[in-house]
Parts: structure tokens; sequence; C-alpha cells
């Protein structure tokens, strides 16, 4: 739709409305015209053109004192909701003024809030950034001087001694991936998350990772199912990749009760590839599925803390996929279950083509969880 500005609608419409007048008068005179005196008619016509001068100057005085700011007024604002903030430079001796300098100084002020924000999150995430860092260079000399002392290379154990070790080991362990993960989101809020691309089959991937994963998962007596289809080679960072389906399938055997069943999947997503993971779990509300990919979250701070996780894997995966180009779903129904889902594209950063029937159903086979 052609946009008009509030000005020259004022201008025209005044315009109008004073010569509207003017055109009635002369369509009644011309039946008279013969009939009337030359120098009535000299009067008539002189009157009209003063008329129409003066219509058309008090339009364009009005359009440029009253709606030109107004229309300036509104141009800032459309450029503060898309986040750049241009003052108003208009003056106009009345009322007007006082709501131009009022939108100016608040614009002042939301522009400081702003830089203020982008100052502090910058150097929230440089702080998590360089204590993550700080915090895993002494963790390689303690790992390895836990193997020696677990491997006896300084001295016989006793069992006492060993349990205690091991318990240390475990924790070291645990400390180390959650400074590892910190390190990753970190990168990954200032924009440095590196890929490494190579073209090559997503299946095999998906296929180890899912048996790297099995043994964990039959601990709790849960089944791994594969649905895998035949997908055409993409770009995709391996070891990121890894991470992500290792995430999912983690979370998946973590918020699912023992004898329960996870499906992960593979299948062809328009010119790319979709991956899911399903459980029939706990589940999510969905409010919660909103919010599962921000950082630290957790639905229930009490029963993460109990299976271990600081609420970082998510935020992390959806990281990782959209550096990819992707994007990452989640489908959840409490107490039934729930499916995790992203596709890739098949080039990094590469806009997906769906096919018709996809665009169509708006949706994959197996995408969701019934
Ligand atoms: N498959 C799932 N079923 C039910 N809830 C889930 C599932 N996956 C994630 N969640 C919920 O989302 C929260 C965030 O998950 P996320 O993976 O980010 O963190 P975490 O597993 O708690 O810890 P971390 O991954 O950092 O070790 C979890 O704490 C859990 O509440
Ligand atoms: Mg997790």
């Amino acid at each position: 739709m052609v946009r008009i500005s509030l000005s020259s609608k004022i201008y025209i419409s005044l315009l109008f409305s004073g010569l509207t007048p003017l055109i009635i008068i002369s369509l009644l005179l011309i039946p008279l015209i013969d009939n009337i005196d030359t120098r009535l008619l000299y009067n008539i016509s002189m009157i009209m053109i003063a008329t129409i001068l003066s219509t058309a100057l008090i339009s364009r005085f009005l359009s440029l004192h009253i709606a030109e700011p107004i229309d300036r007024l509104i141009n800032s604002v459309k450029k503060m909701e898309a986040g750049k903030f241009e003052p108003v430079s208009a003056k106009t001796g009345d009322d007007l003024d006082i709501l131009i300098d009022a939108f100016n100084s608040m614009g002042r002020e939301v522009t400081k809030v702003i830089k203020n924000l982008k100052e502090l999150d910058e150097a929230k995430t440089q702080f998590l950034s360089v204590t993550s860092h700080e915090l895993r260079t002494p963790m390689t000399p303690i790992k390895a001087q836990l193997q020696m002392l677990l491997k006896e290379h300084l001295g016989g154990l006793t069992d006492k001694q060993r349990k205690s070790l091991e318990m240390i080991e475990r924790n070291t362990e645990r400390l180390d991936r959650l400074l590892q993960e910190l390190l990753t989101i970190s990168r990954i809020q200032s924009g440095r998350l590196k890929l490494i691309p190579k073209k090559q089959p997503l299946k095999e991937v998906v296929e180890e990772t899912v048996s790297f994963m099995k043994p964990f998962a039959g601990k709790k007596n849960i089944d791994i199912e594969k649905e895998m289809e035949e997908v055409p080679e993409i770009e995709f960072d391996r070891d990121k990749i890894i991470e992500v389906i290792q995430n999912l399938i983690s979370n998946a055997v973590k918020f699912t009760p023992e004898d329960g069943k996870i499906v992960v999947s593979l299948k062809r997503y328009g010119n790319g590839a979709m991956i899911a993971v399903k459980d029939n779990g706990i589940g999510l509300s969905e409010e919660d599925c909103k919010n599962v990919f921000k950082p630290f979250f957790q639905t229930d701070e009490w029963r993460s803390r109990q299976v271990g996780g600081a609420g970082l894997g998510l935020a992390i995966c959806k990281g990782i996929v959209e550096a990819h180009g992707g994007e990452i779903r989640c489908e959840s129904k409490p107490n039934k279950g729930t499916t995790f889902s992203f596709y890739l594209p098949p080039k990094i950063r590469e806009k997906i083509e769906l096919s018709q029937e996809e665009v169509v159903a708006g949706r994959v086979e197996g995408f969701f969880t019934e």
C-alpha cells in the first residue's frame, strides 16, 4: 500500500476544502456570465485568484508547522523501533515542542540504558570466558596426578584411599564438564563459536553416537531405537553435532524413568537433514518447552541436581545448531514424553529449501510426539 505522509495529506485536504467552494461558485456563475458586468466579473476573478493563493499559502504553512514535525516524529519512532535513535530536530513554538522534547529525552535515556545493558552483558560474557578458561587450566595437571595415584605409580593404595580418590576423580570430571560447558556458552554468546565444517555423511555420525550412548541408557534399562533414512551428504562440524546428539540423548535418559524408550531418527528435510530424539519420559509443559533453551534453565532444580547438570546443555545445542544455520525445536506433553528435533541445512548457514509437500504439511512425520 502506498503511504502518504501526514503533511501531504493535510496540504491536499486543506487545498481541496479551500478550492471546492470556488469551483461551485464558478459553476454557478458560468450560465450567468453573459449578463454579468465585466467590472464585476473582473472583481470576482481577482477575489478567486486571491482566495486560491491564500488557501495554498495557509495549507502550506499548516502542513509545514504542524504536520511535518509530526511526520519527523513518526519517522524517529519507526527508527527507534528498529533499534536506532535519531532525535527529532523540529521547533514549532507550540505544544508540539513539549511532545518532541519528551520524545527526544526518552530516546536518549533508552539509548543510555541499552548501551549500559550491552556493556554489562559483554562484561558478563568476558568474565564467564576468562574465569572458565583460567579455572580449566589447572584441571589438566590435577587429572594427570589423579591418574598416576589411581594407577599406583606413586605407591600402593588401600581400599579406603582408592574409594576416596575415585570420588575425587568423579567430581573432577563433573567440574571439568561444567567448566567446558561455561566456556562453550561464553563463546556462543560472544559469537566466537568456531566450527570446523566438512561435507560428510551424517548417518554414520548419528549411528556411532547412539552406540556410544547405549551403555549409559542401559544403566536405566532404557532402550534406544534407531529410525534411519538415507540422507544426502551435508556440511557440518562433526564433533559439535555429536555433542548436540549426545546432549539430547543424555537428557532423554536423565528425564525418562527406568525401562523407558528412546527413538533417535534421521530423516531427509528439504535439501538438508532432520535429527530427532524422542523419549517417553516425564515430559515438559508448553511454557517450559519454550524456556528450556535458555542458559541455566531447569524445570525442577531439585530433580535436575539429583540427575546432575547445570542447565546449559540445551542452550549449547541451540547455539551449535544455529551456528550451522539450522533450528532446534521442543515438542512435549507432561507425563507422555518429549521430542527434541533439529534440522541442518545442506551447507553451513545456507537457507534450507523444503519440498512442496513439506511446506504444505508444515511438519515432518515423526517430528512430533503423539
Ligand atoms: N528430554 C527431556 N524431558 C524432560 N525434561 C527435559 C528434557 N530435556 C531437558 N529437560 C529439562 O530442561 C532442562 C534443561 O536441560 P539442559 O540439558 O539444558 O540442562 P541439564 O540437563 O539440566 O544440565 P546440563 O545439560 O548442563 O548437564 C532440564 O534440567 C530439564 O528440566
Ligand atoms: Mg542436559
